[in-house]
């Protein structure tokens, strides 16, 4: 029996290499790698500022914090995400106002946003979900007439573009996640990107206490001043010395993803017991974090049995995500709604399952991976 993992890094020698100078060196913050792994990072998503944080959810808060949100105001975000998205609104004080998902894209309903923004409305957060990019002209549309803040979610969406234009660039700001699984890694870790420079330079200060001196710059240690609430969000030299090894190889492990991802759904899309959720195209173009598969009429009740009967299997699964973020006790507890008030986003989070595409995957896992989901599903029947 195959042993296939939802997700694992790809570490090799190389960034085993590029730690280990780094603790031999002498500086573990406040070095050349994170700013190297930065550069390199605009390189790649081809232009904008970013800067490396401490995880993406660290990222999120920077933004609204950096572009003014807070108390009284509310910010639009999709029911059907990580609790991050919710809790980075929280942090600053603001409400988060929680629209339902379009279930076949997963994506925030474009349909849903006009009528759930009030005087009050400050920011939209999108999520692009799963890699898939959301419909970046529309929200922008919206943000445009009611002069609202874009914010874009972008952990998993490493690789996505909208029109040709990276994630994390089509709004005000934006910010990936590398926690283990992700498209790359750097242990725990994010980055923040924003098309604005005077922002970005906002952002180098408040990842950082809100020194006005970096260590660099003091002309002598110790003096320096600070002026706002800053944080401290920075990413160490560890974790951007295993960035820069990780970004060499993003277009490999991305080529991987597609590759894979193209497989299974070539092989899965006739089977009666499920739906696939939509893929990219060539104005959508997506990052491929997953393939998730929809149970279906009657198999849609039995979604734990058909999991348990996957891993028994050794397919390794997951899901995006396990309930809407406001059935979850404490927003249910502070907002008072519940799932139901979303009905994609519990259709979604009750009867979906993701299957791994990742660059792990082994000569004969999606093979193995189609006879394993359709021997699963007679099962149920
Ligand atoms: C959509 C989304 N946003 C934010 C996060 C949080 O990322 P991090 O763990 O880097 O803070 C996640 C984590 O998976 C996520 O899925």
């Amino acid at each position: 029996m195959r042993n296939i993992p939802f997700g694992q890094p790809i570490l090799g020698k190389e960034e085993i290499e590029a730690v280990t100078r780094v603790l031999e060196g002498p500086q573990l913050v406040h070095g050349p790698r994170a700013r190297q792994f930065e550069e390199d990072f605009v390189s790649f998503i081809g232009g904008g500022h970013t800067h490396s944080v401490s995880s993406c959810t660290s990222g999120l808060h920077l933004a609204y914090v950096s572009l003014g949100v807070g108390s009284g105001d509310e910010v639009i975000l999709p029911a059907q995400t990580h609790v991050a998205t919710a809790h980075s609104i929280e942090y600053c004080g603001a409400t988060p106002v929680f629209v339902d998902i379009d279930s076949r894209t997963g994506n925030i309903n474009l349909d849903l946003v006009e009528k759930a923004i009030t005087s009050s409305t400050k920011a939209i957060c999108v999520v692009h979900y799963l890699g898939l990019p959301v419909d970046m002209d529309r929200v922008n549309e919206l943000a445009r007439r009611y002069e609202l803040l874009v914010i874009e979610d972008s952990a998993l969406a490493l690789g996505a573009r909208y029109k040709g234009v990276h994630v994390g660039l089509l709004g005000d700001a934006g910010s990936f996640s590398f926690y283990p699984v992700k498209h790359i890694t750097t242990a725990e870790g994010g980055m923040f990107a924003t098309k604005h420079g005077e922002l970005a330079d906002k952002v180098a200060r408040m990842k950082a206490f809100g020194y006005d001196k970096m260590v660099g710059e003091r002309v002598v240690p110790g003096l320096y001043d600070v002026d706002m609430l800053g944080y401290n969000y920075r990413m160490n030299e560890l974790e951007a010395a295993v960035g820069i090894e990780q970004l060499k190889r993003v277009n490999e492990f991305l080529e991987l993803r597609h590759a894979n991802n193209e497989k299974l759904r070539r092989a899965l899309e006739d089977v009666t017991e499920i739906s696939l959720l939509a893929d990219g195209d060539d104005v959508f173009q997506h990052a491929h974090y997953c393939l998730v598969i929809v149970l279906i009429g009657a198999a849609a009740d039995k979604r734990f049995e058909f999991i348990s009967s996957l891993r028994a299997k050794g397919v390794g699964v997951s899901v995006y995500y396990p309930g809407p973020v406001p059935q979850l006790s404490y927003y249910r507890e502070k907002y008072g709604l519940e799932g139901k008030n979303f009905p994609g986003a519990l259709e979604l989070s009750e009867a979906s399952v993701a299957l791994p595409v990742g660059p792990h995957l082994k000569e004969g896992d999606t093979d193995y991976m189609v006879d394993t989901v359709k021997s699963s599903l007679r099962e149920l029947r």
